[in-house]
């Protein structure tokens, strides 16, 4: 049930964990950052900035990805707000990263879909609401940029309602546009919000008023505004659906803020949303069971794992979704997949530039475990039960290459480095039947980019990414003897995963038909669950 559930412990009803999606450019930055200082994660704004800033440019973001101090902390941020705690996840921004970003949403429960108000709903924007439609994932929406010349509102409402497929029930209403933008009307209060120009930082004054008839808003508001805000929202009123907090949560529904992220407005407002009508932490589904966020147990999965964080320590940190129960510093769980107790002795949480060890965490929250290795993405971590969580994929690459060391007296040192990036989820690394090398999979091509220069920087090892023959790769299934006759016949396309798993690679989209054809009791997947 995605209802409020007053079962919960509030401990666990009080937590919000959420991801933040737009495109390049929307201002997710700047609304993080204005969390972070809402949150008193940080004391000043600017800290968070570098990070968008650096990230404008190709070798600027390599540089920050060596920065792994920066974007590690900003992987997954918790701060209190109100009585909430929220827990911002941060998903990668570059459209390479997809299935990156397809995994960190598995571990939040509701995304803020930030869009500017000039643009509307640009790719990025859509590609990645997909994503979250996939999970019924609720997202609220802030139209950010309303400080500067903007679209229409009911344009920008429509346009979300079309491309979208989604309800939009306005949550504030913009008075004015542009250089006249003076504020919005809170409708879900009935406030009126004014913004500040000359301060940036400061919060918007808020005056309660009693609904749109009272003659108090004229003291606001100047005449010809009013009027076309009067008459805008009486039109809204009859077209667009009123707010209904369940469609919200069953994510049917899309609540707009229209606000100034740079100039601090329509925040706090926004802030407010999530705590009053997102959700609280949902259930996770595993293979055999749900499990409630309630359950006393200890349980959670590994979504991302972050490597060579410190390049002299060669450690790393698994991000796990705690999915229930209370976990205290120093438990002993379960690590399901190798059946070997692990003590958790050393576990953080990220409060903005710092990292914290972690005394409790509650289900919702997202904890680091410094790890040597052990903890892999799809992972399941429990008090004994030998659960296996779902829904964490692991998608067929969409480009592959062949790599060598440029010394070919590290080729050891070259499997070493792969299967460590491969572990990460950076890239899939296939080990070819016939042949000595490695195939690397990425879906983007900046990822190459990446890998070879983090190769360098954490190995000492210079290599070179060169075209291979093949396009594309698929996992293969199937009962044994139908396995061994396809595997002698097609030698020269068979390899393995880095996981021990077969696939088959691909040249043309002809070579699947045809395996499709000719063996017809093999299941070719072009996905696989990361377990
Ligand atoms: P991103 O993470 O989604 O890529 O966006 P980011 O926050 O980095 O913002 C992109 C640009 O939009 C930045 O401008 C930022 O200052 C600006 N911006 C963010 N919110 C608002 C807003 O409410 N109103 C206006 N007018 N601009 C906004 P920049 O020129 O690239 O950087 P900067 O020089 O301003 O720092």
């Amino acid at each position: 049930m995605l209802d409020n559930r007053p079962t919960l412990p509030p401990e666990i009803a009080r937590r919000r964990t959420f991801a933040i999606i737009s495109h390049p450019d929307a201002g997710k930055t700047t609304l993080t950052e204005k969390f972070l200082l809402f949150g008193g994660a940080i004391q000043m704004a600017g800290q968070v900035r570098a990070k968008g800033e650096a990230r404008r440019t190709r070798s600027d973001f390599m540089k920050m990805e060596q920065e792994r101090g920066i974007s590690v902390s900003a992987s997954a941020m918790s701060f209190d707000f109100r009585h909430y705690r929220f827990n911002l996840v941060d998903t990668p921004g570059h459209s390479d990263f997809s299935e990156d970003t397809y995994r960190t949403l598995t571990a939040v429960d509701a995304a803020i879909m930030v869009i500017d108000g000039a643009k509307g709903v640009e790719s990025q924007t859509q590609k990645l609401f997909e994503v979250c439609r996939l999970r019924d994932l609720p997202i609220l929406t802030f139209c950010n940029k309303m400080d500067r010349e903007s679209r229409d509102t009911f344009d920008i409402i429509d346009e979300i309602q079309q491309n979208l497929a989604i309800d939009v029930t306005p949550a504030s209403w913009p008075i004015g546009m542009g250089r006249d933008f003076i504020g919005a009307y809170d409708l879900l209060h009935d406030r009126l919000e004014i913004m500040d120009r000359a301060d940036r930082n400061k919060v918007a004054e808020s005056i309660k008023i009693d609904g749109l008839d009272d003659p108090r808003l004229a003291d606001h508001v100047p005449a010809d505004l009013l009027a076309k805000f009067r008459e805008e929202i009486e039109m809204a009123r009859e077209l667009l659906p009123a707010f209904n907090r369940q469609s919200v949560l069953e994510g049917h529904m899309t609540p707009i803020w229209f606000g100034s992220a740079i100039n601090s407005f329509g925040v706090k407002e926004l802030m407010d949303g999530m705590g009053e009508y997102g959700p609280e932490p949902q259930i996770q589904k595993s293979a055999d069971r749900g499990i409630s966020p309630e359950e006393p147990a200890v349980t959670g999965f590994v979504f991302k794992v972050q490597a060579n964080m410190d390049p002299k320590h060669r450690d790393r940190v698994a991000f796990v979704r705690l999915a229930s129960g209370h976990f205290e510093r120093g438990m002993k769980l379960l690590h399901v997949r190798s059946k070997k107790i692990m003590a958790v002795a050393n576990p953080v949480m990220f409060l903005a530039a710092d990292r914290e060890l972690a005394e409790e965490a509650w289900a919702g929250d997202i904890i680091g475990i410094p790890n040597h290795g052990q903890l892999r993405i799809g992972d399941a971590l429990t008090e004994g039960e030998a659960l296996r969580f779902t829904g964490i994929p692991s998608f067929a690459p969409e480009l592959l290459n062949g790599v060598r060391a440029l010394d070919p007296m590290k080729a050891k040192h070259l499997e070493k480095a792969l299967m460590q990036f491969a572990e990460e989820g950076a890239a899939k690394v296939f080990k070819p039947m016939i042949g000595s090398g490695f195939i690397v999979g990425v879906v983007g091509q900046l990822q190459f980019e990446v890998l070879a220069s983090r190769i360098e920087q954490e190995y000492s090892l210079p290599v070179r990414f060169e075209p291979s023959q093949f396009t594309s790769a698929r996992w293969v299934s199937g009962p044994k003897a139908e396995v061994e006759r396809f595997v002698n016949v097609n030698k020269g396309h068979v390899a393995t995963d880095n996981d021990g798993d077969m696939v088959f690679l691909t040249r043309l989209k002809w070579d699947i038909d045809r395996v499709e054809r000719d063996y017809p009791e093999l299941k070719l997947t072009a996905t696989k669950e990361m377990m």
